[in-house]
């Protein structure tokens, strides 16, 4: 589909405003899943690069045009970037799909374009940061004022690799801000390209520094480091709970975006085929990668059956296949690590009594990526493993309930509380996180 952009497939890390090695000279290979193939050889930032790149951040939010520019300036640098995404859009896409295995569907219709509007709109909420004056005795003046924190370190997932960078991005530059990112180790590609994006509408260096590499020493190193002034994680609980104690030695602020387990709830007066829709995008869009996918679908007995018949159907009609083919509905999973684990979720929820209605096995007509089929495990109760925990992969746990008070007990027997959905006539619900 893209004629004109070749992409790169080397990358080195961004430091001060510079394409450099890592010192170490080391590199690493990404992967694309759809193939198993080499998809990008990256450079892999040690700590003493990262240590560069927090220096960067700060002299830049200290010393550079960045510390004196106008919040409209600001703003129309960041709008402009996002119109040159927009040129981007096709280039971006299928950058982002060969790496992280989301369909191009996906990119191009959701991914992509909603990383833009993200951009899009904190562009446009730079000059618009406003403090209070408050009321107070008439010999005093009472007001807050808002001012940017520093250098924000930023560690995100592949899941949705520039979307959910771009959360962090986005709103750390238009308050001002300078940044450090730590893409994921599977998919570092697609904010690698972004950042050429904005090179080309002249960010000041140090602005924006990306040090691609492993969680354990790059992430760690980031997420340690004394002269950041704010940690930004979106990722699994587990390293969630490793980042807020690296974050405490050093008392730094931090925001944390985690996993779910989220209900999505089918009562017996909504529209069946909309809802049989809604619950297969829930679980099956990215590949069922989704923070706040509807992995768990509570479904009322009233409508049990018909609403399982159909949504059955549905499941089996969908097209799995290689991520860039227009026509495929699933792509691969991430990486063979997170097939693996969605196949030993399949494997202990069938062990402690779920019954396998539908998939459960890995996909062999599409080459050699990390295909899996869409899969439905029924008879599942709130006290089994497919239940509590998070499966990131293409697996819903269906659990029947009663009445509404029911429905509502079910749903909210859960550890998460991330998201949740309930089928209306026009259903978009569940969308709403
Ligand atoms: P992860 O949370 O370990 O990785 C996310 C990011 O954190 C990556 O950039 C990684 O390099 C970094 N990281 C890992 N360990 C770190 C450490 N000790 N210090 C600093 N940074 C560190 O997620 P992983 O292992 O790739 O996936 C495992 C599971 O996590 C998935 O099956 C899924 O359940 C969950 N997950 C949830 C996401 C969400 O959006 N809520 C996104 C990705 C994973
Ligand atoms: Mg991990």
């Amino acid at each position: 589909m893209t004629k004109d952009l070749t992409i790169t497939k080397e990358y080195k890390l961004f430091i001060n405003g510079k394409w450099v090695d890592a010192l170490s000279g080391r590199t690493f290979e990404s992967i694309n899943p759809g193939t198993g193939e080499t998809n990008a050889i990256v450079a892999e930032a040690g700590p003493e690069d990262v240590d560069l790149a927090v220096k960067a951040a700060r002299k830049a939010f200290e010393k550079s045009s960045w510390a004196l520019m106008t919040p409209a300036d600001r703003g129309r640098l960041l709008y402009q970037a996002a119109l040159k995404m927009r040129e981007k859009t096709e280039f971006l896409a299928e950058v982002e799909s060969r790496e992280s295995g989301l369909t191009i569907r996906e990119t191009l219709n959701i991914a992509i374009p909603e990383t833009i509007s993200v951009l899009e709109f904190y562009a446009g909420l730079a000059n618009k940061v406003q403090g209070e004056t408050l009321a107070t005795s008439p010999d005093r003046l009472n007001f807050t004022l808002k001012e940017p924190l520093g250098v924000i370190g930023a560690i995100v997932p592949w899941n949705f690799p520039l979307m959910l960078a771009m959360w962090k991005i986005a709103p750390a530059l238009a308050a001002g801000n300078t940044l450090v990112i730590k893409p994921a180790e599977q998919t570092p590609s697609s904010i690698l390209e972004l950042m050429k994006i904005f090179q080309e509408v002249g960010i000041p260096e140090g602005v924006i520094n990306i040090v691609p590499g492993f969680g354990a020493v790059t992430g760690n190193a980031l997420a340690s480091h004394p002269d950041i002034d704010k940690l930004a994680f979106t990722g699994s609980t587990n390293t969630g709970r490793i980042i807020m104690q690296a974050a405490a030695k050093n008392l730094k602020p931090l925001s944390l975006e985690l996993g779910g387990k989220s209900p999505n709830i089918i009562f017996s007066d909504a529209d069946i085929q909309n809802a049989v829709n809604m619950s297969t995008f829930g679980i099956y869009f990215a590949q069922g990668q989704v923070c706040a996918a509807g992995s768990r679908l509570l479904v009322q007995d009233a409508v049990y059956d018909d609403f399982m018949h159909a949504f059955l159907k549905k499941t089996q009609s969908i097209k799995v296949g290689n991520q860039l083919d227009m026509s495929t509905l699933m792509g691969p999973q991430v990486s063979n690590a997170q097939l693996k684990r969605i196949e030993s979720y399949v494997e202990i929820g069938q062990k402690e009594g779920a019954h396998l209605l539908t998939g459960g096995e890995r996909y062999e007509g599409a080459g050699n990526g990390y295909y899996y089929t869409p899969t439905i495990l029924e008879n599942v109760t709130n006290d089994m493993t497919v239940a509590k925990e998070e499966i990131f992969g293409p697996v819903v746990s269906v659990i029947r309930f009663k009445d509404e008070e029911d429905a509502l007990t079910k749903a909210n027997e859960s550890i998460y509380g991330l998201a949740a959905g309930v089928t209306l006539s026009e259903a978009y619900a569940w969308l709403a996180v």
